[in-house]
């Protein structure tokens, strides 16, 4: 079972649309437990064959195996402090890459003392196995099951046998490809593309994202 706490929001949507699409259990996380049925309603019409369900975001963090941080980053360490008692010895995906708008400015990557939002969530939940993904995935594509995903998810993380499973998760999304990112420590380059990302967006009028050259597969 896959949760994804503040999948109300356009990222955990997309992320749990396409991984139920592949046959996941999943269940939507959210503030509201009303809120998180209703999104998993949704979806359930999107994808009529999938098992998706929406819970309070504690009961849905305790039902789960792996456990998607898709809120932002403002709200990373409550969240944490909240249900950390639910994620131990469990696999963290998180997806947050912090970040602001300023105007006349666009989108600007937060500093983290920690390094990143990645290394911080380590820090709040230090029992669980934190696995950093996703940050550079357009939701926007994500949430359109027919557009054919294009790019690369980096994934990163101190803890060998989670970084295969979300590796092996991110390939059940065709097309989207799974690069090894090494460890956490490497999270904050690729959290602080996302705003490059985004300002990309704006310019070319697209959904950006990126691909590692070299790599043979
Ligand atoms: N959008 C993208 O294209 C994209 C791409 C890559 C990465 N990301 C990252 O993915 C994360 C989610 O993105 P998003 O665009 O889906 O975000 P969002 O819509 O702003 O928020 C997602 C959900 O988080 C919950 N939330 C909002 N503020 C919160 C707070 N202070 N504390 C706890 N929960 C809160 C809300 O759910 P409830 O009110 O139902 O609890 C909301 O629906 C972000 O960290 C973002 O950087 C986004």
């Amino acid at each position: 079972m896959l949760a994804f706490l503040g999948g109300t929001g356009p990222e955990g949507r997309g992320l749990a649309l396409r991984l139920a699409l592949a046959g996941e259990e999943v269940v939507i996380g959210s503030r509201d437990a009303v809120r998180a049925q209703g999104v998993a309603e949704e979806l359930s019409q999107l994808a009529p064959s999938a098992r998706i369900t929406g819970a309070e975001n504690s009961a849905a963090a305790a039902s789960a195996d792996v456990i998607f941080l898709t809120v932002p980053y403002e709200g990373q360490r409550p969240l944490l402090e909240q249900v950390r008692e639910n994620l131990t010895g469990k696999v963290v995906v998180n997806v947050i890459a912090p970040m602001r708008f300023e105007r006349g400015l666009g989108a600007i990557a937060v500093a983290v003392e920690a390094g990143s939002a990645a290394q911080e969530a380590q820090e709040l939940a230090p029992d669980s196995l934190v696995v950093s993904a996703f940050q550079n995935v357009s939701a926007e594509e994500l949430t359109h099951p027919d557009v054919v995903m294009q790019g690369d998810v980096v994934v990163c993380s101190n803890h060998r046998e989670a970084k295969d499973l979300v590796m092996d998760l991110t390939r059940k999304i065709p097309d989207l490809r799974a690069v090894d990112g090494g460890g956490l420590i490497n999270s904050k380059y690729v959290e602080q593309i996302t705003p490059l990302l985004v300002s990309i967006n704006r310019i070319y009028k697209i959904h950006a994202g990126i691909r590692i050259v070299g790599i043979d597969s």
